[in-house]
């Protein structure tokens, strides 16, 4: 579906019948960790809408909005092996109708230097299509992966703070076998950069193992640090932070704690996160 009034038509019909509606924010290029979402969702709801918008806001001049795989007829046919009711793919057009002039600036997760010291855009372009989503579809809850876990904070701050009668819930991140985390970026990696790519993985496991042990956190991490740029990776950052406030974290008391990776294997930068 592609244009408001149908969208509005149709959610009205549901609500009339007190259907509950879920909704599952993408931007296409579908894996099995979005099918994940697409599932819990219909658990948890009568009725599911997907939307599948290639949000132009979030991506700066120099990253990979026009590279990023645009494959909405095979997404689409994913989706029907799951229960998905209404597929939401409205155009650039439709969401920033001319002369939009309107943004969203998040702060508090989403000013704590992780994925913003970065993308200092980033943010802000997710909250502003993340508002519109909301106010487009009114869910009563909205699925978002762990995989993201800062936009995952962003997202639930935006709700709570806008009053927008949407709850948040959070799903876990799938991973490959060997332990790569889901991502339409993956699609991007050479042969050798993909059989490198699995240690942001293993070295947050090894990472968050020693500090639960009781191993120093600053040392624990500097050890990833070099672990992970001795794998061929630049990396952005690997911090151990407060699980809810993102703040930062120097002693297992102070947790819980949630360690936080972003590195770039040539020109493909991914990014991951576990619990301690
Ligand atoms: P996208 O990267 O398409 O991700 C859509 C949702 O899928 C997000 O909630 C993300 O956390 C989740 N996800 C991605 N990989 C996952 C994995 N391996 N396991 C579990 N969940 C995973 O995130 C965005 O789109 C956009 O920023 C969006 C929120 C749609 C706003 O444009």
């Amino acid at each position: 579906m592609h244009n408001l009034p149908a969208l509005n038509r149709t959610l009205a019909l549901w609500r009339s019948h007190r259907d509950t509606i879920a909704l599952v924010p993408t931007m296409g290029a579908l894996h099995a960790g979005h099918i994940s979402l697409v599932k819990l969702a219909g658990r948890r709801a009568d009725r599911v809408v997907v939307s599948i918008f290639l949000n132009p806001t979030q991506f700066a001049p120099h990253e990979d909005f026009t590279n990023y795989p645009r494959i909405l007829r095979r997404d689409i046919s994913q989706l029907t092996a799951v229960k998905t009711d209404l597929v939401w793919s409205p155009s650039v057009e439709t969401m920033y109708r001319s002369g939009f002039a309107t943004r969203v600036v998040p702060e508090g997760p989403a000013m704590v230097g992780l994925e913003d010291a970065f993308r200092p855009h980033f943010f802000s372009g997710v909250a502003t299509v993340v508002a519109k989503l909301f106010i487009q579809c009114r869910p009563d809850i909205a699925v978002f992966g762990e995989k993201d876990y800062q936009q995952l904070k962003v997202v639930t701050q935006l709700a709570r703070d806008l009053d927008l009668n949407t709850r948040v819930v959070s799903a876990p991140t799938i991973r490959e076998r060997d332990g790569l985390a889901l991502s339409s970026r993956n699609a991007y990696l050479s042969t050798q950069e993909r059989t490198a790519a699995p240690v942001l993985y293993r070295v947050l496991s090894d990472c968050a193992r020693s500090i639960a042990a009781g191993g120093p956190i600053n040392r624990v991490l500097e050890d990833g640090r070099a672990a992970i740029a001795g794998a061929g990776f630049a990396l952005d950052y690997l911090e151990a932070r407060h699980a809810d406030t993102l703040a930062p974290i120097s002693a297992r008391r102070e947790g819980p704690i949630r360690l936080l990776v972003a590195a770039r294997l040539g020109k493909t930068r991914l990014i991951d996160n576990v619990a301690v």
